[in-house]
């Protein structure tokens, strides 16, 4: 299989670590082991006792209990841990998909999503979230793009990078029509449980039925990305079956103090995302303020859920403005290039407790370079 470079994660090799602000991270702000074990009473004293040999190539039982809790019908039996979120991607594409399948996958997207399936030989038609409508998705045009191959549509809900949430009906309507088709909806849920007001958080894919494969991960809404653990939950046992023996060719089971640490974070998940959302919530107030002055220089939708927004730069040319500003001012936001987006946009993370003072050397930088506000 032929994977093209993963341009996201190669735009980040280049400054990740050596950038002094990250304003474009799609992760919440993490925390220490200490802190996370402290969460508990008696977590840090077992911890310490954790056995260190192989671990159930599932996922431990305990582990899938607490994630299964997510779910409204799903059982730790469907559930399936991986090495990240990235790895429950890779290994679903190579299990459900083979060449010349055609595959619907929303758009602009985290690159994993149709890479994979690229590489297998499948056919990719981009479901275009739409500016003009709020980065709305039209299921009128989904209809358009089906065709007799069509084997699979792969949303992200919320979604990197734009932080669209899908209105609960249309998200009906599109597992109805999945079901209709005989088709599998992969569901990339790794944003849920950060919607800004609760009532706009949709039902996961999985709990409509054996059609959806839902995918979670620590990284994200519970800023927990260094225990790289992700998962998927479906009620199709094929497929599962299938996805669970390619596992014995990647990483054949995961780390053991990670499923330990996950563990107990996921049992105390409701007080991580509200830390992090009061974070996002406290951000979204400077850097709306931030797009309110700028108005000539930046268009602004502002996202419903997650940890980003996909802003849109109208003068210059965005490369050339990220790279200027990461120099000058050590603040690193991502052009929207990594994502094939050719109209200027560029990702803005919102997680992160240094926003203010990132924010503050931008606003600098703009009124030394003479931008117009
Ligand atoms: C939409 C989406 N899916 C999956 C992943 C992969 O998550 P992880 O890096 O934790 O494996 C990411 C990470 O940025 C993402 O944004």
């Amino acid at each position: 299989m032929l994977l093209s470079p993963f341009k996201l994660e190669r735009y980040f090799a280049k400054y990740e670590f050596n950038a002094e602000f990250l304003l474009c991270s799609s992760d919440c702000e993490s925390m220490s082991v200490a802190d996370l074990l402290a969460i508990e009473d008696g977590a840090a004293e077992r911890f310490q006792n954790h056995w260190l040999g192989y671990t159930e190539s599932q996922g431990s039982p305990t582990l899938r209990k607490e994630i299964s809790k997510i779910y409204s019908a799903v059982k730790p039996d469907d559930v399936l841990v991986f090495s990240g979120a990235n790895e429950a991607i890779y290994l679903f594409m190579l299990a459900a998909l083979k060449e010349n399948d055609h595959i619907i996958v929303h758009a602009p997207h985290y690159q994993a999503l149709s890479e994979v399936a690229k590489g297998i030989g499948c056919q990719i038609s981009p479901w275009r979230a739409r500016e003009e409508n709020g980065w709305a998705l039209d299921m009128d045009e989904l209809r358009h793009l089906m065709r007799p191959s069509t084997k699979a549509i792969v949303v992200n809900l919320p979604h990197n990078p734009t932080g669209y949430l899908m209105p609960r009906a249309d998200f009906d309507a599109l597992n109805e029509f999945v079901k209709e088709n005989n088709l599998l909806l992969f569901s990339d849920e790794v944003y849920r449980e950060s919607e800004y007001d609760v009532k706009d958080r949709l039902p996961a894919a999985v709990d409509y039925g054996p059609h959806a494969v839902s995918l979670g991960v620590t990284s994200k809404t519970y800023g927990l990305a260094g225990l790289r653990i992700g998962w998927i939950a479906t009620k199709n046992r094929e497929l599962f079956n299938k996805i669970a023996s390619l596992k014995d060719y990647t990483t054949i089971c995961n780390s053991a103090p990670s499923e330990f640490l996950a563990e107990v974070a996921m049992r105390h998940r409701a007080k991580l995302a509200s830390r992090n959302l009061e974070i996002i919530k406290n951000n979204l107030i400077i850097v709306d303020d931030l797009f309110t002055r700028y108005s000539s220089l930046f268009t602004w939708t502002r996202p419903k859920a997650g940890s980003m927004g996909f802003p849109k730069l109208l003068q210059g040319e965005v490369e050339s403005f990220c790279d200027d500003l990461v120099r000058k001012s050590g603040v690193l936001l991502l052009p929207g290039s990594v994502y094939d987006d050719a109209r200027n946009h560029f990702r803005l993370g919102l997680g992160r407790k240094n926003l203010p003072q990132a924010v503050e050397l931008l606003l600098q930088y703009l009124s030394k370079e003479r931008y117009w506000m």
